[in-house]
């Protein structure tokens, strides 16, 4: 096995597990939406092209991928959860079954603007799908289907990054805490 880059501390959940699961998720969506003709998966990036890409690919009910491109405002205005939108979908979802995949969700700031944006457009139903979630008391918005649940330390790889690093590492792991503190 090759050594871990010197960034990390150790693997949480390893890439048969993630994969694993990512099919599990798939195989409920496909049940979930047998009955529909179409379903929009909307993947926010940076973070969620990786899962997306997976997600899509083990999915069989018929579906199109779109993507949005959120940023938080910066360190101060975030912790209000202030963002803002970047890149916007290329077609309307009025009327279309949407997923929005995320790779992570934290504080839920992102996922509840992205809520409250999507429901403005009048689509048939949205829900919502996030691999990771960090334990949280509450949260605002709801999560239809959740991969795995992390601990309150900076994770990398699958699409998680630290300064656009180690997203492409095919598990997730913790970084050490003197790389980012
Ligand atoms: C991450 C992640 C979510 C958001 C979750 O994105 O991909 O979009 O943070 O955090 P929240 O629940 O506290 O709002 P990030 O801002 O790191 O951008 P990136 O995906 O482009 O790396």
């Amino acid at each position: 096995m090759p050594a871990l880059h010197p960034d990390i501390d150790r693997i949480l959940i390893a890439e048969d597990q993630i994969q694993k699961r990512v099919a599990e998720i798939a195989a409920e969506i496909d049940r979930d939406y047998q009955e529909v003709d179409q379903v929009v998966l909307i993947g926010i990036l940076k973070g969620a092209f990786i899962f997306t890409a997976d997600l899509s690919r083990k999915m069989t009910v018929p579906h199109s991928v779109d993507f949005m491109a959120i940023s938080s405002y910066g360190d101060l205005a975030s912790s209000d959860g202030a963002v803002r939108l970047i890149l916007d979908l290329r077609k309307p979802i009025t009327n279309q079954h949407v997923i929005v995949v995320e790779d992570i969700v934290d504080t839920g700031h992102t996922m509840n603007y992205l809520y409250q944006t999507l429901m403005g457009r009048s689509p048939a139903s949205l829900k919502t799908c996030t691999l990771f979630k960090k334990k949280r008391d509450s949260l605002d918005v709801p999560l239809d289907y959740i991969g795995f649940e992390l601990p309150d330390v900076w994770v990398v790889g699958y699409g998680l990054d630290y300064a656009d690093k180690h997203r492409t590492l095919p598990y997730v792991a913790a970084l050490k805490k003197e790389v980012y503190s």
